[in-house]
C-alpha cells in the first residue's frame, strides 16, 4: 500500500465481538473500500480471515460512490469506513446476501441516525441512501471480492458544514440538521451496535424481518414513482421490495383492453435504473 498514514493508536471504540472487533484507522487513504479489498487479498493469501474488520479513515482522496460517482467529505469531519464481511456460504452469498446486505446496512445506518435526530425524519431512498427530511446524510456502497468477502462502504455526513453547489440542495449532515457538532466516536459506536444487530440477520436468513423493517423506512412507498432504465422511462407505483433487493413497481396496463387485470408488477434493480422523483 502506498501513501497511507495508519494511526498507531485509535481513540475510536472496538467491539467485543463481531463487526468492529478489529479496527484499522488511517488518517488518509484513497478509498477505505479499496484498502479493505487489498486487506482481504493479503489475508486470504495467508489463509487468514478479516471477518468483521473495519477500515476507518479521517479523510479520503478518492472516495467512491455508487454508479461511478465520487464521495466528497472534508477531512476529519465525517465517518468514512468499510466493513469486511467474509463469505461463508457461496450459494447464499451470490444472490440473496448480495440483495439483502445493502438493505440491512441501510437499516443499521438509519437506526444510527435516529439516535441523533427525530426517528420519523429518517427515511431510506432505495436502494440505500439514508436521508433526513428528504436530504441525503449517508451513502452505502457494497462491493464483492470474488467469492471471498463483501466490502460494505459507509459514508455518514456528521460535521460537514457545507456542500458543493452540486450537492447543496440535496445533501445534509447531522451538524446542519441539528445545529450542533456531534462526537464522531459516539456516532461510530452507535453504528457498530446497529451493524452488529442487522448484518447477522442476513446470514441468519431473517429476510422477512429485514424486508418488513426496510419497507417501513422506505421513502415513497405506495406513491407514484418514475424510473429511468437504459431503454425506457417507467411511470408506476412503488409497491414494495423483492426478497432479492429489487424495487417492485406496479404499472397500469393498457386500459383499452378489457380482459385480465388492469395492472402488472415488475422488479427493477439498482444497477439498472435511477429514480428521478423525489421520494419524500
Ligand atoms: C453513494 O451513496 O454513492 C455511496 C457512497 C459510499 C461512500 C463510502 S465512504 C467510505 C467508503 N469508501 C469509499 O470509497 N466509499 C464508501
Amino acid at each position: 500500500m502506498r501513501n497511507l498514514t495508519e494511526r498507531k493508536q485509535s481513540d475510536f471504540p472496538i467491539s467485543p465481538s463481531g463487526i468492529g472487533v478489529v479496527l484499522r484507522h488511517f488518517s488518509e487513504v484513497d478509498s477505505t473500500n479499496r484498502i479493505a479489498r487489498s486487506w482481504v487479498g493479503e489475508r486470504v493469501a495467508e489463509s487468514g480471515f478479516v471477518d468483521g474488520g473495519v477500515v476507518l479513515a479521517d479523510s479520503q482522496t478518492m472516495g467512491r460512490g455508487r454508479q461511478g460517482r465520487n464521495w466528497q467529505s472534508s477531512p476529519g469531519q465525517n465517518l468514512l469506513l468499510s466493513v469486511v464481511v467474509q463469505i461463508r456460504e457461496p450459494l447464499l452469498s451470490n444472490h440473496v446476501a448480495r440483495g439483502m446486505l445493502p438493505l440491512a446496512t441501510a437499516l443499521a445506518v438509519s437506526n444510527t441516525l435516529s439516535h441523533f435526530v427525530a426517528p420519523e425524519s429518517v427515511k431510506i431512498k432505495w436502494p440505500n441512501d439514508v436521508r433526513i427530511d428528504g436530504l441525503k446524510c449517508a451513502g452505502i456502497l457494497v462491493e464483492t471480492v470474488a467469492d471471498e468477502a463483501f466490502i460494505i462502504g459507509i459514508g455518514i455526513n456528521v460535521n460537514e458544514d457545507s456542500f458543493s453547489d452540486e450537492l447543496s440542495e440535496t445533501a445534509t449532515s447531522l451538524l446542519l440538521h441539528t445545529g450542533q457538532r456531534q462526537d464522531r466516536k459516539a456516532v461510530y459506536a452507535e453504528l457498530l451496535r446497529s451493524l452488529n444487530d442487522w448484518i447477522p440477520r442476513v446470514f441468519d436468513r431473517d429476510h422477512a424481518g429485514i424486508l418488513a423493517e426496510y419497507t417501513a423506512r422506505l421513502a415513497g412507498i405506495n406513491q407514484p414513482i418514475t424510473l429511468h432504465t437504459p431503454t425506457e422511462v417507467v411511470h408506476g407505483m412503488l409497491v414494495g421490495i423483492h426478497d432479492d433487493g429489487g424495487l417492485v413497481v406496479e404499472q397500469a396496463k393498457d386500459r383499452d383492453r378489457p380482459e385480465g387485470t388492469s395492472s402488472a408488477r415488475k422488479v427493477y434493480y439498482a444497477g439498472d435504473v435511477s429514480l428521478t422523483h423525489r421520494l419524500d
